[in-house]
């Protein structure tokens, strides 16, 4: 046992030093966003169509753009992994054009299960420094739930956390998962989480955490929320456990429908889906990674394999996301004709079968263009 506990020890001095300074190197790095506008009024966007259903519902979308004659041209690329020194990475076309453009929509990737296989998603998050996941769930008018109010939005740490990926095997027996949490990564969501907080009119922020267990590094996570609390006087600050908040929003979402939520990683997608489900589902959940070099807007869910190819898929998460995306490029006249014609389709009753409806992908994308 005492080998084990000297192990621990050293291997955690180790990390917690190198990774710590990778991370504060990486995320030092920052620009401003400025969408790129072509001379003839249109936006070139990054578009990564991913794994399993992705192709699918990436499809739906730029169907619905065009009869819509969104101003957007799609870049298309692929991000199916190479291998560059035995080390697998994101090929360099999809980085240079997400680089270029600094918006991206994205379908969902696959991550195999297993020892050697890097997440893309991760890889992508910490390569364009996305450092706030915003995922709002709000309910969808004539599709009956629990819940008719739900309206949660939650911003969840994207870059570090539990999600750092710094996992060893200390003795064969023992393994050992560090979750990172630093003062910069904390400042720079808590602050996004104050201004979104302003810019939607929500203002209320509520710190979700566990640090009577987590002392240091979610104390360190609600110090940099307070801190940012003082600078934001107009903003009601307040902090509450991951688990008392759970059994309230499911008990009764209501009071959440006036404040934003900020947290660590692993509560964000872990409370994320929960939410989801009170409004229907994975099909119907938008989110959008913002970062300072570059934004990318993807669906909650994942890859579906289980009915990949076969034009069963929902594509309004995906559609959703997209227009957290056009509001983001203030292109938000299209992303109102959109998200009107979305909701009434989903209102009248055609739906994917995911809803419990009868409709493929394609009849139900049709039945939004028709109401364009
Ligand atoms: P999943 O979200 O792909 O599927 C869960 C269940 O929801 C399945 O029954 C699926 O059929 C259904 N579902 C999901 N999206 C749907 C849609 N748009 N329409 C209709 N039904 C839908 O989660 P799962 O199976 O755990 O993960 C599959 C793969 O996706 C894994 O490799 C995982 O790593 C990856 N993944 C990728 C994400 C991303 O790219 N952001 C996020 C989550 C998972």
């Amino acid at each position: 046992m005492q080998s084990v506990r000297t192990a621990l020890n050293r291997s955690t001095r180790g990390f917690s030093t190198s990774a710590t300074r990778a991370y504060a190197q990486q995320q030092a790095q920052t620009s401003s966003y400025v969408p790129n506008k072509n001379p003839d009024g249109t936006y070139n966007v990054t578009l990564i169509p991913g794994d399993g259903i992705g192709p699918e519902i990436s499809q739906a979308v730029k169907e619905i753009y065009d009869a819509a004659k969104v101003p957007i041209k799609w870049e298309e690329v692929s991000v199916a992994p190479i291998l560059v020194d035995g080390v697998s990475t994101i090929p360099a076309d999809a980085i240079h054009s997400i680089k270029k453009n600094t918006i991206a929509l994205k379908g969902p990737l696959a991550t195999p299960i297993g020892k050697g296989h890097v997440s893309l998603n991760l890889t992508l998050r910490r390569t364009f420094n996305l450092y706030a996941n915003v995922r709002p769930c709000v309910s969808i008018d004539g599709f009956k739930t629990a819940y008719d109010n739900v309206d949660t939005v939650l911003i969840r740490e994207n870059t570090e956390g539990e999600y750092s990926g710094i996992e060893h095997e200390v003795v064969p027996g023992v393994v050992q998962s560090i979750k990172l949490i630093t003062h910069q990564a904390s400042t720079r969501v808590a602050r996004y989480a104050f201004e979104y907080a302003r810019s939607q009119n929500r203002l209320h922020v509520t710190a979700v955490h566990k640090a009577p267990i987590m002392k240091q590094s979610d104390g360190m996570f609600l110090r940099a929320c307070r801190e940012m609390a003082a600078e934001y006087p107009d903003v009601k600050y307040d902090e509450d456990l991951l688990d008392r908040v759970c059994l309230r929003i499911v008990q009764d979402p209501a009071p959440y429908a006036d404040r934003v939520m900020v947290m660590p990683n692993l509560y964000g997608d872990i409370l994320s889906d929960m939410c989801a489900g009170l409004i229907g589902g994975l099909g119907l959940t938008p989110s959008g990674n913002i970062g300072k070099d570059a934004s990318i807007f993807e669906a909650v869910h994942g890859s579906a394999p289980d009915i990949a190819g076969q034009g069963r898929a929902n594509p309004t998460a995906l559609l959703l996301s997209s227009m957290m995306m056009l509001r983001h490029m203030k292109l938000d006249s299209f992303a109102d004709r959109i998200h009107k014609a979305a909701l009434q389709t989903i209102a009248e009753g055609t739906r994917t079968g995911d809803l419990g409806g009868k409709a493929s992908t394609q009849q139900y994308t049709q039945a939004i263009i028709d109401k364009l």
